[in-house]
């Protein structure tokens, strides 16, 4: 709900548990009021900061009090006028100026979302956008708010017109600034690295600023798009957590800056290393969206508001709550040594197990044998793959299964076609030696003829084959950000434009085939942010199939995100990524954490493993709607104890479905119990596989016994209410 009270000049904005209050000083500056626990539409101007002056805090030219910059809690930090914080915006006028003073202008209130273009986007919600303007450079500034009143999550970004007479230069442009109060907090971020993503690590904030990002071209696996400020005395279950997801997939930044009075900055979005985006009159940049979330009820419930509002307002509607396929993917059963025999094969070990998407990985295209050729090639290799795809297809079609094909989009090799007639079609100078990573190159997806060409060869392979899922991978990272089609003065543009680039490319392609199921994919979950996911149900979570740490990165990764953006497979042992042994019940547990699937040569599995994938996906199918639709509770870290588990509630509490895995056999430790949680306090459950049927408050409460399991062992419990 969005209320504007005229005389105070203030705005109300209340989400399901949270209140945003933003007062428009008497000088025309957009303050922050409060931010936290909901409030009544009272009068909260007695947060004037002007009354509390401090030396060496400046006061703007055009205000009689003590009003400073420096010390209000403001809504879009600027530059030049006194908050010395780290600023929002930062705009070069002609004359090398740099200065901004931002003046409330206007606002508006109204049912939906912002239309941001091709850049991903929230939906539904109610949005209030108020206009402030540089009364030093006549650049304006609409600051959009999304909320839901289902939600404790608000929508933010910043959209930048010129209405000057010349052009101006930015040379920054987040999408958000929340000025929080003075108060202790920590800040969680989730780091990695390839096959180790979404590892939380918690710091305290102290006085100066804690700055995260990524300058690679791509979201990353080294550092996630999200970050959270958590309240001194809050921790998984209880206590004050903002948390910030950015809805943006390319280089970005986040920081967090507690300043002298204790006051603590948020802000952030697109990385201004290397950026600057040129406004010529009337001209406008968008900036991406971020999604901030308040919870008073810890981690646990900030991460359980984030899901909800994905699946509800980002996840593409049409597939967000709708069965998953159930794959077998090839990767890891053949990497590149496939042909057709062996594919049927593979469709034939899956069918009768109850697996019903094949999809087949790299490799199937120009003359790509191994990771040196081919990218850009989209024909199909029918050296390889004698008479095509279809003979594939129609036997999995006449297994009653389904096709899904593999593409790296955005990549071009050296040794392809496609490079040989066109080498300026790669990121950076073509008279120049670049840097090869996988030893390929990035295509510049700013130019309309690549992208073009892109959609072209994709159309066609698409059009033409019954292909109802296509695995979009993006295996390097930007180094050369330079692009022959921009000017000298637009280069910083780079980055930014070649995501507009992908972004619009992916749109393109969902729109010509809307029933194909697209998974987003990054060498795993190297671009495994809100904007891949606002296109993308769900993404390859890890290139690391271990399943003792790919229940950490599950674990990692369900502080900003739903199990069912989780894209989790089985995988054969010793683990490809590890080395690792572990039981094939605890892979099948683990990977039934999230959008399940099958990565490994069925052909190979014994009788009884065999029996188990059946099980296993009878499970699944058994629990798909705790998954899609669920509440998550994390019950033990698995990066803080011998143990890892989780538990997926209903809605209604009347169901639950418990993953869990002893790390660890360790000799007399048989009195560990796991208190359960999310479930109705009064209500009875029944424990399937322990035949006992005890009260919510008890399961909570006292609990129940870890079992006793050898190294990496794994347990489900499913819970059903009694009736
Ligand atoms: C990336 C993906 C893998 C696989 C390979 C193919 O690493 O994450 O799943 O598709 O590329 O080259």
């Amino acid at each position: 709900m969005i209320v504007y009270d005229r005389k105070t000049r203030t705005f109300f904005l209340s989400g399901k548990s949270f209140s945003c209050v933003l007062w428009v000083h008497p000088a025309g500056y957009l303050c922050n009021l409060h931010f936290g626990g909901r409030v009544g539409e009272d009068d909260l101007t007695y947060f004037d900061p002007s009354a509390r002056g401090l030396s060496f805090s400046p006061v703007p030219p055009d205000t009689d009090s003590e009003f400073s910059l420096d010390l209000s809690c403001n809504e879009y930090g600027s530059f030049g006028q006194g908050d010395f914080r780290s600023p929002s915006v930062l705009i070069v006028r002609e004359n090398g100026e740099r200065a901004s003073r931002f003046q409330y202008v206007s606002h508006k209130i109204y049912q939906g979302a912002p239309n941001l273009g091709v850049l991903p986007a929230a939906r539904g919600g109610e949005t209030l956008a108020v206009t402030v303007k540089d009364v030093l450079s006549d650049v304006g500034i609409v600051l959009n708010y999304t909320l839901y009143e289902d939600s404790d999550v608000l929508v933010r970004n910043a959209e930048i017109v010129n209405r000057g007479n010349s052009p101006v230069t930015l040379l920054r442009a987040y999408s958000f600034c929340l000025d929080l109060a003075a108060g202790e907090y920590g800040v969680l971020r989730l780091h990695g690295r390839h096959n180790m993503e979404r590892t939380p690590e918690i710091a305290p904030l102290g006085h100066g600023s804690v700055k995260i990002g990524s300058a690679r071209g791509a979201s990353s696996h080294q550092m996630n798009p999200f970050l959270a400020l958590v309240g001194k005395n809050a921790g998984e279950d209880g206590g004050e957590c903002v948390g910030v997801e950015l809805l943006y997939s390319g280089s970005w930044t986040l920081e967090a800056e507690k300043s002298q009075t204790g006051s603590v900055r948020v802000c952030g979005g697109i990385n201004d290393l290397n950026f600057s985006w040129k406004l010529h009159t009337g001209e406008r940049f968008v900036t991406p969206q971020v999604a901030v979330c308040y919870s008073d009820r810890g981690l646990g419930e900030m991460s359980r508001s984030f899901a909800d509002f994905l699946r509800g307002h980002v996840l593409p509607e049409k597939y967000v709550y709708a069965p998953r396929p159930v794959l077998v993917n090839n990767w890891e059963a053949t990497y590149f040594g496939f042909d057709r025999e062996k594919l049927c094969a593979l469709a034939d070990e899956a069918a009768p197990l109850g697996i019903d998407t094949l999809v087949l990985d790299d490799g199937w295209f120009g003359k790509r044998e191994d990771d040196f050729t081919g990218l850009g090639d989209w024909f199909v290799n029918e050296k390889k793959l004698a008479g095509g795809l279809d003979p594939v297809i129609s036997h999995c079609k006449e297994r009653g299964m389904k096709f899904g094909i593999w593409f790296e989009p955005e990549m071009i090799s050296e040794d392809s076609d496609l490079y040989r007639a066109h080498p300026d079609w790669a990121i950076g100078r073509a008279d120049v030696p670049r840097c090869k990573s996988r030893h390929q190159y990035v295509l510049d997806m700013t130019r309309g003829d690549v992208t073009d060409h892109i959609f072209a060869r994709m159309s066609d392979i698409l059009s033409r084959h019954e292909i109802s899922y296509v695995k979009w991978d993006m295996n390097r990272h930007i180094t050369e950000f330079y692009s022959s089609r921009l000017p000298a003065e637009r280069q910083g543009e780079f980055s930014h434009r070649y995501m507009l680039g992908v972004y619009g490319l992916i749109r393109r392609l969902q729109e010509a085939f809307p029933n194909v199921f697209f998974e987003g994919c990054s060498g795993g979950g190297g671009r495994f942010d809100g904007g891949m996911l606002s296109f993308f149900p769900q993404f390859w979570t890890s290139d690391d199939t271990d399943a003792y740490e790919r229940a950490k990165i599950q674990w990692g990764t369900s502080y900003g995100y739903p199990l069912s953006a989780m894209s989790c497979h089985v995988s054969s042992c010793p683990n490809h990524q590890t080395g690792r042994t572990t039981p094939f019940f605890t892979r099948g547990a683990v990977a039934s954490l999230g959008a399940t699937g099958y990565e490994l040569d069925l052909g190979k599995l014994s009788a009884e493993e065999k029996a188990q994938v059946k099980e296993q996906i009878e499970n699944y199918h058994e629990i798909e709607a705790l998954i899609l639709r669920g509440d998550l509770y994390r019950i033990a870290d698995p990066y803080e104890e011998n143990c890892f588990c989780v538990a997926v509630v209903s809605k209604d509490k009347s169901r639950a479905y418990v993953v869990g895995m002893r790390i660890h056999a360790m000799p007399g430790d048989f009195d560990r119990r796991i208190r359960l949680k999310g479930l109705c306090p009064e209500k009875e459950y029944t424990v399937k596989e322990l035949g006992r049927t005890l009260r919510g408050d008890t399961l909570m409460n006292a609990g129940l016994l870890l079992p006793r399991l050898g190294d990496f062992g794994g347990w489900v419990w499913h819970l059903q209410e009694k009736s």
